[in-house]
């Protein structure tokens, strides 16, 4: 019987080693290890049988069988982690990556016209010793008109007349009303420049919206003389549109300067082609002067009003944005600036 007991734990063994060599896959594998080692297994039976032995022959066969329980143990292990090496190689094979394909594209954005000259304007006047200042959209009657010289049954109300939100609250008309909040609060001497949206009840066309931004400068000190404006606003002009460009100063109106002026420059068009006026210029229709800015003298009531010493006077401008990326950029019809078209925002 000991013999047999031998030789049938030796024929399991060499069984088993066969089996895990021939599975094919690890679904072969676990039904030969389940065949040997699972509950109802050829080995656990024969482990289990060990009872049954004479007292002489079990402790011989016992560690002989267990030994090989561990063996076999081991060849399954490692034919487990060789059909894991090999799925995984496969499945790397099969997932490959193809570097050379071209990558997704990511548009990318562009600064809008109206941004460009505001950053570019607000540069030129920062060098100039001018701080920023933010003013609030929606004004009172009070700021967007009555301190600064326009009272109610002014007739020059007309060309400002906005959209009310109430009863002498309104979006306001201009950037002017930012002059009269920050002389409330800060002493001269003062150099601001504030730019914003502004609101007017226009009819909409080529040159003009019922929305449009405004960029407000003015400048405060003691001796400040028309000449101070001149100068600023010629540098500002040759700034934005080059080094040779002329510029003009004609008498013009605004209730809250006095004098007030319209500031022009020479067509750079037409310049270029030898300051000879063009009846089809695109910029100035042959006018050859264009009209840049309105600007001037703060009016002497303004200033009173928000108790300035009459130490100080003072000049202050307002420039149209939109006008001036469209002389800049050769636009035609100030609706491209609001109307979102990609065609036309990614020139620029
Ligand atoms: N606020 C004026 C306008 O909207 C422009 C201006 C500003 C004129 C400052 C003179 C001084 O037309």
């Amino acid at each position: 019987m000991s013999n047999t007991a031998v030789e049938d734990l030796d024929g399991l063994f060499e069984q088993a080693g066969h089996q895990i060599e021939e599975a094919r896959d690890e679904q072969e594998l676990e039904e030969v290890r389940i065949r040997f080692l699972g509950r109802k297994g050829e080995l656990t039976a024969f482990l289990r049988n060990l009872a049954n032995l004479s007292p002489e022959e079990r402790p011989f066969l016992g560690k002989r069988a267990n030994e090989i329980k561990e063996e076999i143990q081991e060849a399954f292990q490692r034919q487990f982690e060789k059909f894991k090496r090999t799925n995984l190689s496969r499945q790397l094979e099969n997932e490959k990556l193809d570097f050379s394909l071209p990558g997704r594209a990511i548009p990318s954005g562009a600064l809008h016209p109206v941004t460009l000259v505001l950053r570019e304007a607000k540069e030129i006047f920062r060098g100039m010793g001018f701080q920023v200042i933010q003013g609030p959209e929606i004004e009172t009657d009070y700021y967007n008109f009555e301190a600064l010289n326009i009272p109610p049954e002014h007739p020059s109300r007309e060309m400002w007349d906005s959209f009310y939100l109430e009863e002498k609250i309104l979006l306001r008309t201009h950037t002017s009303p930012v002059q009269i909040r920050v002389l409330e609060k800060i002493p001269p001497p003062l150099r601001v420049i504030s730019a914003g949206k502004c609101y007017r009840r226009d009819s909409v066309d080529a040159t003009h919206s019922f929305q449009f931004y405004q960029m407000e400068g003015f400048l405060v000190d003691e001796g400040i003389g028309f000449s101070h404006l001149k100068g600023v606003l010629s540098e500002f002009v040759r700034a934005v549109f080059g080094g040779d460009r002329k510029v003009n100063f004609v008498p013009s109106y605004f209730p809250f300067t006095e004098p007030s002026v319209e500031v022009l420059m020479d067509c750079f068009k037409c310049a270029e082609t030898g300051g000879e006026k063009q009846e089809s210029c695109r910029i100035c229709g042959g006018g050859k002067w264009v009209e840049i800015l309105g600007a001037g003298m703060i009016h002497p009531f303004v200033l009173r009003r928000v108790s300035c010493s009459s130490r100080y006077t003072g000049f202050a401008f307002g420039l149209g944005i939109e006008r001036i990326a469209m002389l800049k950029y050769g636009i035609d019809d100030i609706r491209l600036f609001y109307e979102s078209q990609l065609r036309f925002l990614r020139q620029f």
